[in-house]
């Protein structure tokens, strides 16, 4: 699980906060969709969580440990996917895989399984001798999924991990996040796909301008005052438009 509390950062310069006074509260056993409009502070958040930026102000804390006071407990318990996974180009994937299995402590057998499973899982089996360099985006994003998931971290989470998956990936994808939860793990992902969001989240949060706008299953947002019957692509745009109306133009 994950709970933010009044967390605010501003970068160096900047004249506005990239995330101000924050507080979430994400459960076991739940997929979250964080949404909002480029530069809203989803990537930010996403760093102050996993500790890759720290908080000007509030706390976070990861399954009970406190990102900032017991990084290392926080990290053991979770994994993170990037917007642009950053891996060794001069590395295989399968060096690089148990470099991470390494890193995490993954004994043997279990490692031997559980690659297994995944590279195959993400036709990566035959492209794992290559190397990194060698693969494509998509190859790319399905070696940093395997990497995160090879603990098999109680949380997951993710920045935009849709992006640049096949079809077939992104479905296999979907049904591991289903199933990692329905074990009492939980999900907390960025994304710009709505459909996405709207089939695979227990609850979905809203930011705009680094706060927090909405938050809520999907009935809920649906339900909200002045937005009831809303699809979450108009109740998006309706929440996130300053001061502009949109039409439902069915
Ligand atoms: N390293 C940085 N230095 C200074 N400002 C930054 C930095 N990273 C992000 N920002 C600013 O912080 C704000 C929030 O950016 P952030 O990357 O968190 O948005 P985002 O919601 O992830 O957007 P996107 O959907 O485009 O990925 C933006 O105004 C952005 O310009
Ligand atoms: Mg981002």
């Amino acid at each position: 699980m994950i709970r933010i509390q009044g967390v605010s950062k501003r970068y160096k310069g900047a004249a506005n906060f990239a995330v101000e006074n924050l507080d979430l509260h994400v459960r076991p056993g739940e997929i979250f969709g964080f949404l909002g409009p480029n530069g809203a502070g989803k990537t930010t958040t996403i760093k102050m969580i996993v500790g890759l930026l720290a908080a000007d102000k509030g706390r976070v804390l990861v399954n009970g440990h406190d990102i900032a006071s017991d990084p290392i407990a926080a990290k053991r318990s979770m994994g993170f996917v990037p917007d642009k996974p950053d891996l060794y180009p001069r590395l295989t994937g399968l060096e690089y895989l148990n470099l991470i299995g390494d890193v995490y402590g993954v004994d043997g057998p279990t490692r031997t399984k559980r690659l297994q499973h995944y590279l195959e899982m993400f036709q990566l089996t035959e492209a794992a001798g290559d190397l990194i360099q060698s693969f494509s985006r998509g190859m790319q994003q399905k070696l940093a999924l395997t990497s995160a998931l090879l603990h098999e971290p109680s949380l997951f989470i993710l920045d935009e991990p849709m992006v640049g998956l096949d079809p077939k990936s992104s479905h296999q994808f979907k049904e591991i996040m289903r199933q990692h939860t329905r074990q009492g793990n939980t999900v907390f992902f960025s994304t710009h796909v709505l459909e996405v969001a709207e089939q695979l989240c227990h609850r979905v949060g809203i930011i705009n301008q680094g706060r927090l706008i909405a938050s809520g299953t999907m009935d809920e947002l649906r339900t909200s005052p002045g937005h009831a019957g809303s699809s979450l692509e108009k109740l998006f745009l309706e929440l996130t438009d300053e001061g502009g109306s949109y039409e439902d133009q069915e």
